[in-house]
């Protein structure tokens, strides 16, 4: 057996091969770490891989011939390994950055900001949909999760602000949905989800952190999203679930 390069890569003696995407992330390492401390006990996985953008090889959504290569030597990793990969997490995503913060006010919007969170939050997992979906294999149980947010849900949207990310969130919601349906065509025991992590102690949201909000650490909400995504049932495809295993409004 073939081992890869041991930073995105960890190996138990189960079946069956977990990938995460945006493992460089609070979330996504929290996820990366939860994932290979499963082991050899009962629904680990026999390979955890890894991808983000200081990954080898790299993944960015601003240049999706990296995406196709990325997805690319997953499918040789699980070729190595004589696995099939079963489960796909996706955790990458923007709320601030260089190019701006989240809008108080429509007097705010800025277009170079609504490019970035849209290709971040919804064009770049449409991009993973494209070239990491077809990796799944034709039968028995996969689970796509795709790490959205409750403000994309535009039935929840009491409080208003945040014009960006929340349309990206629910452009993502939209896409995931439509993804469901054709996974379910390719591989009818396949399931596609939004999750909603909560508020997690990451740098995404720690600026915006408030006194009376919940705030839990990664680790915890990497292991509530595990646990969600190990008891979905095909039902559940398609849908927003929150980390409490809760179906969200859109
Ligand atoms: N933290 C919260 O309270 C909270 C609440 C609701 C929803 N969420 C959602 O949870 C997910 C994880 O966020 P987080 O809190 O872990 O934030 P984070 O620590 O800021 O992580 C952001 C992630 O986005 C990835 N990313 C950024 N730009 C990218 C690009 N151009 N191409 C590919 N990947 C890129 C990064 O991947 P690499 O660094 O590996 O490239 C990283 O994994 C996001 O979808 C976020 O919207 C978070």
């Amino acid at each position: 057996m073939q081992l890869g390069d041991p930073m995105n890569e960890k190996t138990t003696r189960q079946s069956g091969i977990a990938l995460v995407i945006g493992a460089g992330g609070g979330l996504g390492a929290a996820l990366v770490e939860r994932l290979a401390q499963s082991g050899d006990s009962v629904g680990a996985y026999q390979a955890v891989l890894s991808l983000g953008r200081s990954t080898h090889p790299p993944l960015d959504y601003g240049d999706e011939a990296s995406v196709l290569a990325a997805s690319r030597w997953v499918a040789a990793r699980c070729a190595d390994l004589q696995g099939e990969l079963r489960l796909l997490v996706v955790a990458s995503g923007f709320l601030h950055g260089e190019t701006g913060q989240p809008e108080r006010s429509w007097t705010q919007l800025d277009a170079d900001y609504l490019s970035q969170v849209f290709r971040i939050n919804a064009i770049g997992p449409a991009l993973v949909m494209k070239h990491f979906l077809p990796l799944f294999p034709k039968h028995g149980r996969c689970v796509a999760g795709f790490v959205s947010a409750k403000v994309g849900s535009i039935g929840d949207n009491a409080l208003g602000g945040w014009y960006g990310y929340r349309a990206s969130k629910a452009a993502l919601n939209q896409l995931v949905k439509t993804a469901s349906i054709e996974l379910g065509r390719y591989n009818r025991q396949a399931i596609c989800v939004s999750l909603h992590p909560g508020t997690v102690d990451t740098a995404l949201s720690r600026p915006f952190a408030k006194t009376g909000l919940t705030v839990r650490p990664a680790p915890e909400a990497a292991e509530n999203l595990l646990d969600v995504l190990a008891a979905l049932t095909l039902a559940d495809t398609g849908a927003l679930i929150d980390y409490q295993g809760h179906r969200l409004p859109w």
